[in-house]
């Protein structure tokens, strides 16, 4: 099935998966949640996609959040289902294996900024707002918000954007950490692409990894984190990636990585 709310464009090993529902400010709605996992399945199983750039269309927003008349109609029980399901697909995502940047455009609002967050890096334009505005709605976080914004920026600055729905620019959102980079509107799908093609050019096989430690470790003791790691150092001296990569180094050239 064709999708409706999202756009999805690969040029040259770069899937640009762009929100699009302009005049809701991208809010996401159940159908924009129900694409994001079609969108995902794609970006998984499509060999020729080897990163993803993620933006809202129009010049105004990013993701505003999930869709308000949506939340405002639900049961108890369709609010946790809706939220599960916005968490599923931010999770898979999160772990697609591929490196995933966010292109953040404007308001990046709630469910815009928790979809930033389930990106693996953040590069913001400079009018970008951030913010967890939920509690103003008599509501919290659904997907995910709570979990990897106290990760992201610290305890005591998550606390204060989640408990007082307060919004704040690029700036702020740069100085605490929440995103990497703070770029000129006009440069930031190019910004963005560029950061992106720097980690293509890197060991694919080890930036594989490198996501995998870092996402499974994050849940894990050290101790059990470390020996994650060592595992995979020891994996990728197995690779044909890693002897080119090796061998480059001592022969003073670059290296030409295979992913194998
Ligand atoms: N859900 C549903 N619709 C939304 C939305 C959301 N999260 N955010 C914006 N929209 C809609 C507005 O209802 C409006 O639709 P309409 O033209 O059919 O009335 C349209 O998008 C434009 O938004 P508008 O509020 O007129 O733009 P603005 O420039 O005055 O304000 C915001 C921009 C982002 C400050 C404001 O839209 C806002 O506060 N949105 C909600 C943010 C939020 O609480 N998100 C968390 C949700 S859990």
């Amino acid at each position: 099935m064709p999708l409706t709310t999202l756009l999805l464009d690969v040029t040259d090993g770069i899937a640009r998966l762009t929100v699009n529902r302009p005049d809701k400010l991208n809010a996401l709605d159940a159908m924009v949640i129900h694409e994001l996992g079609e969108a995902v399945t794609r970006i998984e199983q499509d060999a020729t996609i080897r990163g993803v750039v993620v933006t809202g269309a129009g010049p105004k927003a990013f993701v505003a959040g999930a869709d308000i008349a949506e939340l405002a109609a639900q049961t108890p029980l369709e609010g946790k289902a809706r939220a599960q399901a916005g968490q599923l697909v931010f999770r898979r995502l999160e772990r697609c294996g591929k490196p995933v940047i966010a292109a953040v455009n404007g308001f990046a609002l709630g469910g815009g900024c928790e979809l930033a967050m389930a990106c693996h890096l953040r590069v913001a334009s400079e009018g970008a707002t951030f913010g967890q505005p939920e509690v103003k709605l008599g509501l919290g976080p659904g997907y995910g918000g709570t979990v990897r914004l106290p990760r992201l920026v610290g305890k005591g600055r998550a606390l204060e954007l989640l408990l007082t729905g307060a919004m704040i620019g690029a700036a702020e959102a740069h100085r605490i950490g929440l995103v990497n980079r703070v770029v000129p509107a006009e440069r930031l799908l190019a910004e963005a692409e560029e950061l992106l093609r720097v980690i293509l050019a890197q060991g694919p096989l080890a930036v594989r990894l490198v996501l995998e430690a870092v996402e499974a470790g994050l849940d894990m003791t050290v101790d059990e984190a470390l020996l994650l790691e060592a595992g995979h150092f020891g994996l990728l001296s197995a690779t044909a990636d890693m002897r080119e990569g090796t061998s480059a180094f001592l022969e003073r050239r670059k290296p030409g990585f295979s992913g194998r």
